[in-house]
């Protein structure tokens, strides 16, 4: 694979504005809100957000799709903020593959190649030596027709590795493609972009996805970021409760600041005493309104824990078991995997739980997470 060669270099996005004005139906949208994001060398760094955050805005201005209301982009150290697309050196991959439908696949890969004038010669290996790396042998003559949903993925990577980009970008690439396929794609195209050493770009709002395939995730919530960090630390020690719903699922307990001391906070949480490891950067106080961020899967049963639970409600996945449960005035969810040796309560059961205090964070409250009007 040394006939295909991707230039490494880090892609710098610096208080990038987009901002659609307004027209006949709609009025002046903000997409993308001054937005800094470094993307390292090689690193692959996926935008995750809900729909209309501005994940695929930010995707075009770094393709050269859509021009910046303001900020600039660098590449390497190149400000790329005035090229148009066809000189920034960027490959995209799209959602709907978006290949030449009465070209093969041979062809369709080649297509760059030509429209850059490389000589035939020049293109053939080029092409061949990435027909190798995508394992596209046997497909080589077939149209994208008679190509699988995951098949003509394959070619549209394929297509926009083979110019040798600077920078790869992809755009929700799997999410046409059926569950078991998107898992297996997902690492695929990891597998690639790591072999390649190829700077990436990845949007998606399927957090799993985000989390197995990304050095860094950057969650977006309407145009802004909230949170950059790899999948362990967001998922572990998310800023808000945004972030934190937004991978995976969370209890947001209301509790009050009773007392911090020796890196521990002490709070009441339903008339029980909890201890909480104190890494906080709000300075909370004593009698602070709080929410305790604590994921379902964190809590354990203890014969001799702390919380006395009534079951609300049990259901049975096979891995694991999910609960909900009455603790006080409060219902948590509870993800048992270890309902082997627990057993499998239902509903009225009484049950007691634990959680460590290190697997807990504290957030400001925000009525809007509150436990009794919070829909999960
Ligand atoms: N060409 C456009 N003209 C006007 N508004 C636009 C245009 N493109 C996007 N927007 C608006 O900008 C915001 C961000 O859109 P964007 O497509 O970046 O979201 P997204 O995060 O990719 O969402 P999705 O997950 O649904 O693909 C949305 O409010 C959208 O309506
Ligand atoms: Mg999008």
């Amino acid at each position: 694979m040394s006939i295909v060669e991707i230039k490494s270099l880090p892609v710098q996005l610096n208080d990038l504005l987009k901002v659609f004005p307004a027209n006949a139906g709609s009025e002046e949208q903000t997409a993308v809100n001054h937005i800094d994001l470094e993307i390292k060398a090689g690193e692959l760094v996926t935008l995750l957000g809900p729909s209309g955050c501005g994940k695929t805005t930010t995707l075009r201005m770094l393709a050269g799709f859509e021009q910046p209301t303001d900020g600039a982009i660098v590449i390497g150290n190149e400000n790329v903020t005035n090229l148009p697309a066809n000189k920034r050196d960027t490959g995209m991959v799209f959602q709907s593959y978006a290949l030449f439908p009465h070209l093969t696949v041979y062809e369709n890969i080649a297509y760059g190649l030509k429209i850059k004038g490389l000589k035939r010669n020049e293109v053939n290996k080029k092409v061949k030596s990435v027909i190798e790396l995508m394992q596209l042998d046997e497909l080589i003559d077939r149209q994208p027709s008679h190509l699988s949903g995951g098949q003509q993925q394959r070619v549209a990577v394929a297509r926009a590795v083979v110019t040798e980009p600077k920078v790869l970008l992809f755009d929700e690439p799997l999410s046409n493609l059926d569950a078991k396929l998107r898992v297996y794609m997902r690492e695929e195209l990891r597998k690639i972009q790591q072999n390649l050493n190829i700077t990436s770009l990845y949007v998606t709002h399927d957090q799993t996805e985000a989390m197995a395939i990304s050095d860094k995730v950057v969650i977006m919530n309407n145009g802004n970021i909230e949170q950059v960090g790899t999948p362990t630390e967001i998922y572990k020690k998310p800023i808000s409760q945004f972030v934190a719903n937004f991978m995976g699922k969370a209890n947001f307990l209301k509790a009050t600041v009773k007392s911090i001391d020796n890196g521990i906070i002490t709070l009441d949480f339903e008339g029980y005493t909890m201890h909480v490891d104190n890494k906080d950067d709000h300075n909370f106080k004593r009698d602070n309104i709080v929410h305790c961020m604590a994921r379902p899967e964190f809590w354990y049963v203890n014969e001799n824990g702390r919380y006395q639970g009534k079951v609300l409600k049990a259901i049975y996945f096979g891995s694991f078991v999910e609960y909900e449960i009455q603790i006080g005035q409060q219902r948590i969810t509870f993800e048992d995997y270890n309902h082997i040796s627990n057993g499998v309560y239902k509903q009225d059961d009484q049950i007691t739980l634990d959680i460590r205090k290190d697997t807990i964070g504290i957030l400001p409250y925000d009525k809007n997470y509150d436990e009794n009007n919070n829909e999960r």
